[in-house]
């Protein structure tokens, strides 16, 4: 077991660079099963999560090789249709297998996904839109079987706009027989790049990043070649790190239009932000202002994805600020471990309200989800005296080599094994 070390309170400073989007490049990797051939992805991050959903594919029999951050995946020989339970397991992404599979192969055995424990996380959405492209789904709790010799288009309302759900349908749909209409489609930046990406193989989706999206069914998608688009989360985690301890720091290869959500609550801690081409430069107050109200909502709304980062700064700044968590019902478990550092905040059902305070102090805790790890790394660095964070998995999911990247701003950081003490040995008195 790993934890890291992180010596808080050093200033950090100079550039630190994103790497590619996690949650754009999981469905990328399962839309790969719909063309038949070789496609090369740039911008990959070596993250678990990516490597998991390339286990899959290599159990369903492609061939993944990566050079640095290029995958070169060949799906010419689809063997498998079911996806074992312990990959099911790893993340909740390995159900936007479930259109591709049964697309490719008329057929899929799954069962219910994993992924981080931040609430009540169903899968209804995603079976009910199959089920309307023509999908025979049957459940048993810890199996769904998913049979179609072709899926239809059809016309799909969404009661929520779900990412997952969204991306699922549009997979499901690009091959599939006629016109299909979402409504009330999910807008992230991550559909986009997914559309994009199919596009680009001879797919004919329109309307991606808006709330109607439509697909008109295609005989056949051909490879190409795509580049993934930054993390606008991992942006958004730097810039948090930024704005608690650097007077300046340039946050590289970022998509200004995806951080449009997220800046101006920067400026509202009294940031200053600077765009130039694919850079973000911050510059810090002297100290952080309260932010009055963060609701997290569906893009281009405040992510749910950055509330637990933010919720760290905010910690220290001066004043109070109100978070309300609308998209998950769980997703306030980093708070437990953030008042170890002496943070002040006060939880009732999904409002969190943070009083911030003048200083953190160090502390040992363990990260209780991706993001919720990220935001105890934040603390730790914002922090006087030696803190440790562990549970590392949950991090290393989201954040590729967090710990170099932060060390090459500043941070005193290190990766330790954690070393279970021997069982305290007992002198016999005779
Ligand atoms: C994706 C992101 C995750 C992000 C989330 C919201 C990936 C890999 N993960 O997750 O980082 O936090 O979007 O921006 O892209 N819901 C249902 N039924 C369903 C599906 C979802 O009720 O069938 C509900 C969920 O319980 C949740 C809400 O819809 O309350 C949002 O979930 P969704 O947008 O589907 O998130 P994910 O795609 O799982």
């Amino acid at each position: 077991m790993e934890k890291l070390v992180i010596t808080g309170n050093q200033p950090l400073g100079g550039e630190i660079s994103v790497h590619g989007s996690k949650n754009a490049v999981l469905p990328i990797l399962a839309a790969t099963l719909l063309v038949k051939g070789e496609t090369v992805l740039h911008n990959v991050p070596d993250l678990s999560d990516v490597n998991a959903s390339i286990e899959i594919l290599r159990h369903l029999g492609a061939s993944v090789k990566r050079e640095k951050s290029t995958l070169v995946i060949d799906t010419s020989n689809i063997v498998n249709n079911d996806i074992p339970e312990e990959m099911m397991r790893e993340m909740r992404s390995s159900i936007i297998f479930l259109g591709s599979l049964v697309t490719r192969c008329k057929e899929a055995l799954i069962c219910p996904p994993g992924g981080c424990d931040i609430g009540v996380r169903p899968i209804d959405l995603h079976l009910n839109s199959l089920r309307k492209l023509g999908a025979q789904i049957t459940e048993n709790g810890s199996c769904i079987h998913c049979r179609a010799q072709k899926l239809h288009g059809s016309k799909i309302f969404l009661t929520f706009p779900s990412v997952g759900a969204t991306e699922n349908i549009i997979i499901s749909s690009v091959l599939a027989k006629g016109k299909t209409t979402v409504i009330n489609a999910a807008r992230e930046p991550e559909i986009s790049d997914l559309a994009s990406f199919l596009n680009s193989c001879g797919a004919k989706i329109f309307g991606a990043g808006e709330s109607m999206i439509e697909i008109e069914g295609v005989e056949e998608l051909y490879p190409n070649s795509h580049t993934v688009i930054p993390d606008r989360i991992v942006a958004a985690t730097y810039m948090c790190a930024g704005a608690l301890q650097a007077k300046e720091l340039v946050v590289k290869n970022v998509r200004a239009g995806h951080l449009v959500p997220i800046i101006p609550v920067f400026t509202e801690m009294g940031c200053r932000i600077y765009l130039s081409g694919n850079d973000l430069k911050l510059v810090s107050p002297k100290r952080l202002k309260r932010v009055k109200n963060i609701k997290t909502m569906p893009y281009p709304g405040f992510p749910t994805d950055c509330q637990s980062v933010l919720m760290a700064v905010l910690s220290k700044a001066k004043g109070t600020s109100v978070f309300n968590e609308s998209v998950f019902d769980g997703r306030y478990k980093h708070i437990s471990e953030l008042r170890r550092f002496g943070a002040d905040i006060t939880v009732n059902d999904r409002i969190a309200v943070v009083n911030g305070v003048r200083e953190l102090y160090s502390a040992n805790v363990y990260s209780t989800d991706l993001r919720g790890g990220a935001s105890l790394v934040l603390a730790a660095l914002a922090a006087n005296g030696v803190s440790t964070v562990g549970n590392l998995s949950h991090i290393d999911r989201g954040y590729e080599n967090i710990e170099k990247n932060l060390s090459e701003i500043g941070a005193v950081i290190e990766l330790s094994l954690i070393h279970i003490s021997e069982p305290t040995r007992h002198l016999r008195i005779s």
